[in-house]
């Protein structure tokens, strides 16, 4: 299958259109959206849907998010909404936030993998709401990557996972988020983060009145994961990644004793901390908010590009968007984690 790419800039009318066309022909369409870019089809058909998971070579088991153009969509989708719940939804939406809710009977079982929850998402990029609102249809939509691979964050990493295998894909430019969705659940009386993303606990508290972080989350936790997707490994590059956690001084000094130049070892970290890593082979991922988070997923699939065999991950603090970027770089280095502490190895 030949696969045809149109950018939104050059071309936002026809985008659109043959977007929304061939979404209402069952067909697959990767597109933008503010967090990274998404792999659309009918979420009422489930013949699209099929799609979805032989494209991406996905577990059955891992459901989906259901993309909405217009708010009140959602009681179309799920039940039982709670005062809470449609707080959050007004505070967030649009946006990078997935409301877990209580599914409607018309949702077909393929899109929540049986479960009887479903996630509701709408989207803030404009391209994405106005293809999903041209379609008509509600939208089924995981992330435009192979699974395992990185989450895409810019048109040409979707061509290099999906090329070939879907007709059409929209360019709109980079991701302004570059990591996806919060994930939360509102089915009880305190929302439940399942996923950290572009919408923060402190955000989310600010609104409930409370938020807790799925027990799931944290490293080793031994528990059930906390949302179907969360147990397989994701974003994972080829080389090793080990993630250098502790004070500034102590995480530079670690690194700079097991870093070797000759054995294809590089760095990354966030700007302010570049200067420590002089002559050393560096991936600098920005400021360590929002920079860092839009050129992650970029930044990993460069790591193999590069050919690099180990790579050193200088943590970032955990507030803010930094939690997700902690949240998606522990499941790429598959939990490896050193512990620096004056300069010895932990
Ligand atoms: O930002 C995003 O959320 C992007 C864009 C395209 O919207 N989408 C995305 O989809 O990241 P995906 O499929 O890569 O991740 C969806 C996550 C998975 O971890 C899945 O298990 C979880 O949401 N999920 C979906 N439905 C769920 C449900 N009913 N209960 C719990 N978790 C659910
Ligand atoms: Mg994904």
């Amino acid at each position: 299958m030949k696969t045809k790419i149109i950018s939104t800039n050059k071309e936002y009318g026809q985008a659109i259109c043959e977007a929304a066309k061939r979404l209402r022909a069952g067909e697959l369409v990767a597109f933008p959206t503010e967090t990274v870019y998404g792999l659309g089809a009918d979420a009422m058909s489930e013949a699209a849907v099929l799609k979805i998971f032989s494209v991406k070579g996905r577990p059955a088991d891992n459901p989906l998010i259901v993309h909405i153009w217009e708010p009140g969509q959602v009681r179309r989708l799920a039940c039982d909404i709670s005062p809470m719940a449609l707080r959050l939804m007004a505070a967030f939406w649009p946006g990078p936030f997935t409301a877990v809710l209580k599914k409607q009977s018309i949702v077909p079982d393929i899109v929540t993998g049986g479960l009887d929850s479903v996630a509701v998402r709408m989207p803030a990029n404009p391209v994405s709401i106005d293809i999903i609102r041209e379609s008509g249809c509600m939208i089924a939509a995981p992330s435009a990557n192979l699974s395992g691979r990185p989450s895409p964050t810019r048109a040409i990493h979707v061509l290099e996972d999906l090329g070939g295998k879907i007709p059409l894909i929209i360019d709109g430019g980079p991701s302004a988020v570059g990591v996806e969705s919060t994930v939360c659940d509102l089915r009880g009386e305190v929302p439940v983060i399942l996923r950290p993303g572009g919408v923060t606990p402190d955000m989310i508290r600010k609104v409930a009145g409370g938020v807790r972080l799925h027990a799931g989350l944290a490293e080793d936790s031994g528990g059930p994961a906390p949302s179907p997707g969360m147990k397989y490994r994701h974003y994972a590059p080829r080389a090793e990644i080990v993630v250098v956690v502790g004070d500034k001084t102590d995480v530079a000094k670690t690194i700079g004793a097991m870093y070797d130049n000759n054995k294809k070892h590089g760095i990354m970290c966030t700007h302010e901390n570049v200067s420590l890593y002089k002559g050393k082979n560096v991936i600098d991922l920005g400021d360590g908010s929002g920079e860092g988070a839009q050129n992650l997923y970029a930044a990993l699939r460069k790591i193999d590009e590069a050919g690099l065999r180990k790579v050193f991950f200088h943590a970032v603090d955990e507030d803010g968007m930094g939690l997700a970027i902690m949240n998606r770089i522990m499941k790429a280095a598959g939990h490896n984690v050193t512990v620096a502490k004056e300069g010895k190895i932990g």
